[in-house]
């Protein structure tokens, strides 16, 4: 069944047919931001997935006050909501926990406070019921949703653009992740929130930026494309984010404040700087790594110009184009059932030492990089 295929996808194929003897039946738990959510995910003795149930709870009204995630707020959201969030997984599911194989747990990176409450539920489960119990990195959870959701083969191209992350990654395996570039400083995402606040519009600023810039003129303000004029696939949000706050500040210096229309305009000439680095970076990524598919994945990847131009990067490219649906991009415990289930068959297990990370990066032999902080990469 290999002909023709990349070694990594034979590989795993083998790997799995070895280990597997049925279908597999995971719970997923991800406590690691601000959003508290248990899945159940099957996959079937022939690799494809199937979601059972997704049981998603936000807690953005909890911190729309502070202008940002509080950990401990947060922390304390996920203790106290964890229990019913699985139960509702299993109830939606029509499952009990004698019906499952496994429990996979995001164990890092993230808010240390909500990792640890995931991570207590789940041993406590596993402890109770004695079902095996894997550690799931929050980002091979985006990394590997292209194949829960499009049966997608290895190898492929992975771009992570959310809240708190922006990389390319070669994609080998469930364990085979090479970091080919990454943000410096901010992510997207974490650029979109701020443009967002410092324009007033709301939290998560994301889709009210991109709803502004539909109405906008993204040639009124020129915007530097940050990094464009350097090898490689690296990028930097932080000084186009600085370049919009000085065009606010110009506007407001003199006219005492902003139309609508100046904040529309800004919006766009901000989203389209945006999109042109992570068009023209994804190109290079796609030259230094020639998949045959070039998958998106995170907040960031809900918005439609971005979606449509790396669409166009990956037909010139000869590369098919996946993103997941919207709900699947953003964080949901279906991607950590599903990193479990296809660690579990390459051997992963985890025991009640099983410790929370909040630096975890995907590619422990990527020199980290500048801006990635005293403690080195985070991710
Ligand atoms: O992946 P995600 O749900 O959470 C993590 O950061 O892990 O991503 C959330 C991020 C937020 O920064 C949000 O503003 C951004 O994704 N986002 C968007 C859009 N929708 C969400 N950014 C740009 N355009 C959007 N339509
Ligand atoms: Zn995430």
């Amino acid at each position: 069944m290999c002909i023709g295929q990349a070694d990594a996808t034979c590989v795993w194929q083998a790997l799995t047919s070895a280990t597997m003897t049925g279908s597999l039946i995971f719970l997923g738990i991800e406590s690691s931001c601000d959003d508290t959510a248990a899945a159940i995910v099957r996959m079937d003795d022939e690799g494809r997935g199937e979601i059972l149930s997704s049981i998603v709870q936000g807690q953005t009204a909890l911190h729309a006050d502070f202008g940002g995630v509080v950990p401990e707020i947060a922390a304390r959201a996920h203790v106290e909501r964890l229990d019913t969030c699985i139960a509702e997984a299993l109830s939606q599911a029509g499952v009990n926990l004698d019906a499952l194989d496994g429990i996979a747990v995001t164990a890092g990176p993230g808010l240390i406070g909500g990792v640890l409450s995931g991570l207590m539920t789940a041993k406590a489960l596993a402890a109770a019921t004695g079902l095996p119990m894997v550690g799931v990195n929050h980002l091979a959870g985006h990394a590997l949703t292209p194949r829960l959701t499009d049966g997608l083969p290895y190898p492929y191209l992975m771009l992570l653009v959310s809240g708190g992350h922006c990389q390319f990654l070669a994609v080998d395996g469930p364990q085979g992740f090479r970091r080919l570039g990454s943000t410096i400083d901010d992510a997207p995402g974490e650029a979109f929130d701020k443009i967002a606040k410092l324009l007033g519009l709301p939290q998560p600023g994301g889709p009210h930026v991109e709803r502004e810039a539909a109405l906008g003129d993204p040639r009124r303000f020129s915007f530097p494309r940050p990094l464009l004029d350097r090898p490689g696939c690296d990028l930097s949000f932080s000084g186009l984010k600085t370049a919009v706050l000085r065009a606010r500040d110009d506007l407001l210096a003199a006219k005492g404040g902003l139309s609508v229309q100046d904040r529309q305009d800004l919006c766009a000439g901000f989203q389209a700087a945006v999109a042109d680095v992570l068009a023209e970076k994804t190109r290079r990524a796609l030259a230094a790594f020639p998949a045959p598919a070039l998958a998106v994945s995170g907040g960031v990847a809900a918005n439609t110009l971005l979606r449509a131009r790396l669409e166009t990067v990956s037909r010139d490219a000869g590369a098919r184009f996946v993103a997941p649906p919207l709900a699947l991009c953003t964080d949901n415990a279906a991607m950590i059932a599903w990193a479990g289930i296809e660690r579990y068959l390459v051997g992963g297990r985890d025991d009640s030492a099983l410790a929370a990370r909040s630096r975890w990066p995907l590619d422990e032999t990527a020199v980290p990089v500048i801006g990635a902080g005293k403690r080195g990469a985070k991710a």
